[in-house]
């Protein structure tokens, strides 16, 4: 059960304590934070409130703990994060918990985030150990006008302190995702989690302190954004800033210093249809993109571009299997749960009302119970409807049909969004030719959108993102190229 048996000691009366130093503690604030359960609309949790001070002694704690860690052996590194994987994995279930009360997480889905959060830790551990164990070696007379006097040994060091700070809709996955790289790497870590997931967050964090990390390593506070949101991400001990969600990245990349940043923001992926696809294919893939997790994913298919001659076949697939979703609590397992918070669900609601009154073509009557809203199908959209461009993250999906394939990578290509898309056709050379057209950082070619698995690059071009994520690419950008360069009197050739 959450906050019971070895994560007793997270909980303190009907609050959830932050962990600095080591230690689950309550914040001097004497405030918590309520975490409404968006299924049933009540408080479900709360958490402690943190303050600037508190986040200050984390900083001072993770600065302290990152020298000492850096010069801790890298497979020892890695035999810690084994072991908190393991720790995650044995607790799967009260972890699930959390995620199905405080993010309506289908409870088979939130087994599974936390199953895959525990094999990306261990895949980082992995991964840390053979890339972060290389170097390079130069000479250079490589270069013109120089003998062989000197060689460079390059070597990849951490950076600090890293702040991570994942999005509600994977509080664990994309938390991890952002911890065993860092840790790897030989950095510390604060973390903010999401307000809806906190607890989860906490629950996992709790996994790494059962395996035995040292103090101050890794931190989490919870709190108000407007109290310590701009503080910890401006705050002059962060190294860097690894981010999941939605435009708060924009303002924080403003607002950051000079430090590495790792951004995911959101997307609009487009599935683009040719004539030639296999409609069956495309309708499974459209179901599973669109609306698994109720279309609360980055990666979600948000838009279907399919050929006018493919469309009514294609429309009548998806509307066939759509009807088969269940709807429903998170606790039944139901496909369709309730979207996160009410504002989430008046946002969706309102790109529903404008395709309504532009004239889209309503494929199911709209349905909404408190933040419960029933699959959607929106046929005939328009690239005058709001729904057209913005992301509902909710189970809405608008389809545009369109008389070309450049009609179609026009509207994947004017979004300002650049996640990922998806091209279904027989034809490889063709589907090549669009993916190499399509400005996303990712094309799937005949399935639908999707950032698994986990060491696949993951990165979004334009508003989407800044850099590439992925294990191995997380663990280089967590770290930095030192170069020691030995000077020789005199040139020496190998053999020579
Ligand atoms: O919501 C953003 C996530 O990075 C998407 O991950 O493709 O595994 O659902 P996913």
């Amino acid at each position: 059960m959450a906050g019971n048996g070895v994560f007793a000691d997270i909980l303190d009366g009907d609050v959830y304590k932050y962990y600095s130093d080591g230690e689950w503690k309550k914040s001097s604030s004497g405030k918590s934070v309520s975490i409404v359960n968006p299924t049933t609309r009540k408080t479900q949790y709360k958490v402690q409130a943190c303050t600037q001070e508190e986040v200050n002694k984390v900083m001072e704690t993770a600065k302290v703990a990152q020298k000492s860690w850096a010069k801790t052996p890298l497979w020892k590194r890695a035999e810690l994060l084994h072991k908190a994987a393991a720790i995650l994995k044995d607790h799967k279930a009260p972890i699930a918990e959390c995620l199905v009360k405080e993010i309506a997480k289908p409870a088979k889905d939130a087994v599974t985030e936390v199953v895959r959060s525990g094999d990306l830790v261990s895949y980082c551990a992995e991964e840390g150990v053979r890339i972060l164990g290389e170097g390079k070696y130069l000479v250079s007379d490589s270069f013109p006008g120089n003998e062989r006097t000197k060689y460079c040994l390059t070597s990849k060091i951490p950076l600090g302190v890293v702040l991570a700070i994942p999005p509600f809709n994977y509080p664990v996955n994309l938390a991890v995702s952002k911890i065993a790289p860092a840790l790897i790497a030989g950095n510390s870590l604060v973390l903010k989690p999401p307000t809806q997931g906190a607890v989860s967050a906490l629950h996992m964090v709790h996994c790494f302190h059962l395996a035995g990390f040292p103090k101050g390593l890794i931190s989490c506070v919870t709190g108000k954004g407007s109290e310590i949101g701009d503080f910890l991400t401006m705050h002059p001990s962060v190294n860097c800033i690894s981010f999941t969600g939605g435009d708060t990245g924009i303002a924080i990349s403003k607002k950051a210093g000079m430090i590495p940043l790792q951004m995911e923001l959101g997307g609009k992926d487009a599935c683009i249809v040719l004539e030639d696809a296999d409609l069956d294919l495309v309708a499974g893939n459209i179901i599973k993109g669109g609306f698994s997790y109720s279309g609360q994913r980055c990666t979600a298919v948000k838009v279907v571009l399919v050929m006018e001659s493919v469309a009514d076949a294609l429309v009548e697939k998806v509307n066939a299997k759509l009807s088969k979703l269940t709807v429903g609590p998170p606790e039944e397992n139901c496909d369709i749960t309730p979207v996160v918070s009410e504002s989430s669900a008046n946002f969706i609601e309102g790109l529903v009302m404008d395709a309504k009154e532009k004239g889209a073509t309503f494929c199911q009557a709209y349905k909404r119970e408190g933040n419960l809203i029933w699959p959607l199908l929106l046929d005939n959209v328009r690239p005058d409807m709001r729904i057209a461009w913005e992301e509902p993250f909710g189970p809405v999906l608008p389809v545009i049909r369109i008389n070309s394939v450049e009609e179609g990578i026009h509207h994947c290509n004017a979004s300002n969004f650049g996640l990922q898309g998806c091209v279904f056709t027989k034809d490889i050379n063709k589907a090549i030719l669009i993916s190499d057209t399509m400005e996303t950082g990712t094309v799937q070619i005949n399935s639908a959108p999707a950032r698994g698995p986990d060491h696949f690059p993951f990165q979004g071009l334009k508003d989407s993102g800044i850099g590439s994520q992925g294990i191995t690419n997380s663990i280089n950008m967590m770290t930095k190229i030192k170069s020691t360069v030995i000077n020789l009197p005199s040139p020496s050739y190998t053999m020579g």
